[in-house]
């Protein structure tokens, strides 16, 4: 409906899942991830990033983001690429450098160069910059904006633009999902300033890490979608969609997770720009949540025993 390409859900490699509970469940698990009627895109959560990628200086590997991207041909799925610059997960060696932005100039090239260069043509999406912002909406003191301002995210864009020039180049972020917050007015900044220099970005990804007790509403997610195309980016899509519970689960946070998941489904439809939408796995047992917030989880579509949250046939109603 509407602008919709596609419902999706990211995932790892398997030595890499989150707290692998029980190996017999990985045949039930592939099943699920491989099935064309669940989904039609993946991202992988983990592999493409920096300490993965470039694990040395100028020593690259693709080893993990190739089993994500084989799987993503091998079952017809659309291929998000994730993630070309971040602050987190980089390798230990680019945080023990000493910097000078002549030296990160060329590192920044040179990793885009390679990564994005090694999946050309794969990757209908890259995110080019992942989290590039604090809290407050200014730019976050990561090691790039410490050396090379601002001029970090126009470089990165730049290169990304050259190499893999089919690709649909993203700024993603988490916290940018609501109209009124400070961080959804930064990554507004954030893309007019890119645009005013003439750089190719295409889209915006709102992750949506979300919370069930207090989610932003489908008019909240439609007035901020229409924050951002206003600045002629030319789509929006949910990147890292998941809805956490403040453990134990029961039926009344189920439900208030569903409303969640409806909403963000109810105004991507309705949207014309909102490409499509990514779970950040659909596994309880492989969500990221439970160890980043220690008493919540519970966040996806399926439940540690395999059957389904109600938000999945909720979803179904939507789409
Ligand atoms: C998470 C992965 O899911 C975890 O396995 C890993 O340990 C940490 O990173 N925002 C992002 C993602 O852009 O890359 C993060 O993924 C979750 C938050």
């Amino acid at each position: 409906k509407a602008g919709l390409q596609y419902f999706g859900a990211a995932t790892d490699t398997p030595g890499q899942r989150e707290r692998a509970p029980f190996p017999a469940s990985y045949p039930k698990y592939d099943a699920i991830l491989k099935d064309p009627k669940e989904f039609g895109q993946t991202t992988p959560t983990n592999g493409m990033k920096f300490m993965f990628t470039e694990p040395e200086p100028g020593v690259f590997n693709y080893t993990e983001g190739e089993y994500v991207e084989g799987l993503a041909e091998d079952t017809g799925k659309i291929l998000r690429c994730h993630a070309l610059v971040w602050h987190n997960q980089l390798s230990p060696w680019f945080e023990k450098e000493t910097w000078t932005p002549e030296t990160m100039r060329v590192a920044i090239t040179r990793h885009i160069t390679n990564v994005a260069g090694h999946w050309k043509g794969r990757c209908a999406h890259w995110d080019v910059v992942n989290e590039a912002l604090e809290e407050d909406g200014t730019y976050r003191q990561s090691i790039f904006y410490k050396v090379l301002g601002e001029e970090y995210l126009k470089l990165a864009f730049q290169v990304a633009a050259a190499v893999d020039p089919g690709a649909k180049l993203y700024y993603n972020d988490y916290g940018i999902e609501r109209p009124a917050s400070v961080k959804t007015a930064g990554a507004v900044k954030l893309v007019k300033m890119l645009k005013d220099a003439g750089i190719k970005i295409d889209g915006v990804g709102m992750q949506a890490h979300l919370h069930a007790d207090n989610h932003p509403t489908t008019q909240d997610h439609i007035d901020t979608m229409k924050l951002y195309t206003a600045l002629g980016v030319s789509e929006v899509a949910f990147t890292e969609l998941d809805v956490r519970i403040k453990m134990p689960v029961d039926a009344e946070k189920l439900a208030m997770q569903a409303d969640s998941y409806k909403a963000v489904a109810t105004a991507c439809v309705k949207v014309k720009e909102c490409v499509g939408i990514t779970l950040w796995d659909f596994y309880d047992p492989f969500s990221w949540v439970p160890d980043t917030f220690p008493g919540q989880g519970a966040s996806l579509l399926w439940f540690d025993d395999f059957t389904k949250h109600p938000a999945y046939d909720v979803l179904i109603e939507t789409f």
